[in-house]
């Protein structure tokens, strides 16, 4: 059951497919198709490329028989999440052999990590390209068409695709990702996107301002900015520090566009969190009270292991401050089980750090080592196979038993929730989240509303993943 569960949980995060659509097909010549996995920024990467398409004449669609290029946008952070990219790719390969001349690329985390090896162990790809070299994909579609197999893997310190306007794609038109930065400094020992996405660097931030204001203008109600580490965002537009933006700041920019836009943000990181982005967060309503401040593991030598630099101790101290300043704020984090020399004491101590910080939902995983990283080369994967799956299960059992609780410590609470669209299971019932982030699913009854407004809702019931209620008149 809690395999199950973990499973649903890891394929939500890491095998997320989505196939766009071709707004105006009689706009473009030739058709792409564009697959994300993994990470939100790899899904906000997708709309980029699909914009630099765009303006190749390549329209979208949704079907990749269809297409004449083929793109999957990959990921690196664990051993599965490319073991999927690659049977992902055996499909395309069938394809292939009936349509010789539709090309096939590689984006994202694994072209990066993998490079032209890729061409070598992935004989039916044409392109591989990093994800700081997306710009030069017309080129590189170019010498594919061919005949060449290309390769553009370059890490920019500079590169934020600022002046590109993503092209929103498979969008339900009310909820949109923002990227505000890229790259990430901090060299956990575990993780190998320093590799594979580079250094870290902020996108200016007037092109996020007025990306955020188009999209209001649109009639999108909700942006997510992102970033690997998003409090760790700085931009100074001019000499003075009088013009440096934080990610206090930032966040307050975007909040002022509207009081009907929400703002959300991920990822933070437990030792950049500042009590001036939680005050922040306190004062204005459409910021939505929800944090995903991911702990890792719960044992000090553990983060230290993991070069974390944090302790236990400070990260459950970040936790209650959070409580103190946001009574109502929901919390979800990330855990990794059996690091290298995870003892079973230690083991506990993730346990007892999750009773004492209560999260609202957690992304949990056993350890995957990542060729590369400062971990595979330091310190020796010595926890069994079996005990990582004893001790993921663990910590997916006590999570339930929390989410579950959380869920329903909300019954009779109301909530402002955001339409996003009907729910899954009936054109009767809408569903959207509220501030916190939960999923909420309610009756349409006679009200005239719409996607993308906002209900007063009750609830009366709630499962460990969904609060189920009624509209109550605003
Ligand atoms: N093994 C397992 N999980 C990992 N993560 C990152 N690297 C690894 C790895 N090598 C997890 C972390 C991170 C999330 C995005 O993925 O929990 O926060
Ligand atoms: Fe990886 Fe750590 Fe950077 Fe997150 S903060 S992307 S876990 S190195």
């Amino acid at each position: 059951m809690a395999e199950t569960l973990q499973k649903v949980t890891d394929e939500l995060r890491q095998g997320e497919t989505f196939a766009p659509f071709a707004e105006d097909p009689n706009l473009y010549t030739k058709k792409f198709y564009i697959e994300s996995y993994g990470c939100q920024m790899n899904f906000s990467d997708s709309e980029i490329v699909a914009a630099i398409l765009n303006e190749e004449g390549f329209g979208a669609t949704r079907n990749y028989e269809d297409a004449d290029l083929v793109l999957l946008n990959t990921c690196s952070i664990r051993e599965k999440a490319e073991q999927t990219v690659r049977n992902r790719l055996q499909a395309f390969r069938k394809v292939k052999e009936q349509k010789p001349g539709m090309l096939v690329g590689v984006l994202g985390c694994m072209a990066e990590r993998l490079k032209a090896k890729f061409l070598e162990e992935e004989k039916l790809v044409d392109i591989v390209v990093g994800p700081d070299a997306y710009r030069s994909l017309p080129g590189l579609i170019e010498e594919a068409e061919g005949g060449q197999k290309s390769v553009n893997v370059l890490l920019s310190r500079e590169e934020t695709y600022a002046n590109i306007s993503p092209v929103r794609l498979d969008s339900n038109g009310v909820t949109a990702f923002v990227s505000i930065m890229r790259g990430c400094n901090n060299m956990c020992t575990f993780c190998v996107v320093p590799f594979t996405r580079g250094r870290e660097r902020s996108r200016e931030a007037v092109s996020i301002i007025n990306e955020c204001k188009d999209l209001f203008d649109r009639g999108f109600k909700e942006v997510t900015l992102l970033g690997q580490n998003v409090d760790s965002y700085y931009f100074n537009e001019g000499e003075g520090l009088e013009n440096a933006v934080t990610f206090a700041k930032l966040l307050e920019m975007v909040a002022l566009i509207s009081p009907l836009l929400r703002v959300r943000f991920s990822t933070s990181h437990p030792k950049d969190i500042t009590d001036d982005v939680l005050h922040t967060m306190a004062k204005y309503p459409n910021i939505c009270k929800y944090i995903h401040l991911p702990v890792q593991a719960g044992n000090t030598r553990i983060l230290q292991l993991m070069n974390r630099t944090y302790t236990r101790e400070w990260y459950l101290n970040r936790v209650q401050r959070i409580r103190e300043i946001m009574p109502d704020c929901g919390l979800s984090t990330d855990i990794i089980t059996g690091f290298c020399s995870e003892t079973d004491e230690e083991h506990a101590d993730t346990l007892s750090l999750m009773e004492a910080s209560r999260f609202d939902m957690a992304y949990m995983f056993s350890y995957s080592e990542r060729p590369g990283t400062l971990a595979a080369r330091r310190y020796k994967d010595d926890v069994p196979e079996d005990v990582k799956q004893r001790r993921l299960e663990e910590i997916i059992k006590l999570q339930n038993g929390h989410s579950r609780e959380s869920y329903k410590n909300d019954i009779g609470k109301i909530f402002e929730v955001l339409i996003e669209g009907n729910s899954k299971r009936s054109d009767k019932d809408w569903c959207g989240r509220n501030s916190q982030n939960k999923m909420v699913v309610f009756p349409k009854g006679n009200a005239n509303l719409n996607k993308g407004d906002y209900a007063m809702v009750k609830i009366n019931e709630a499962t460990s993943a969904t609060l189920i209620g009624e509209m109550i008149n605003n």
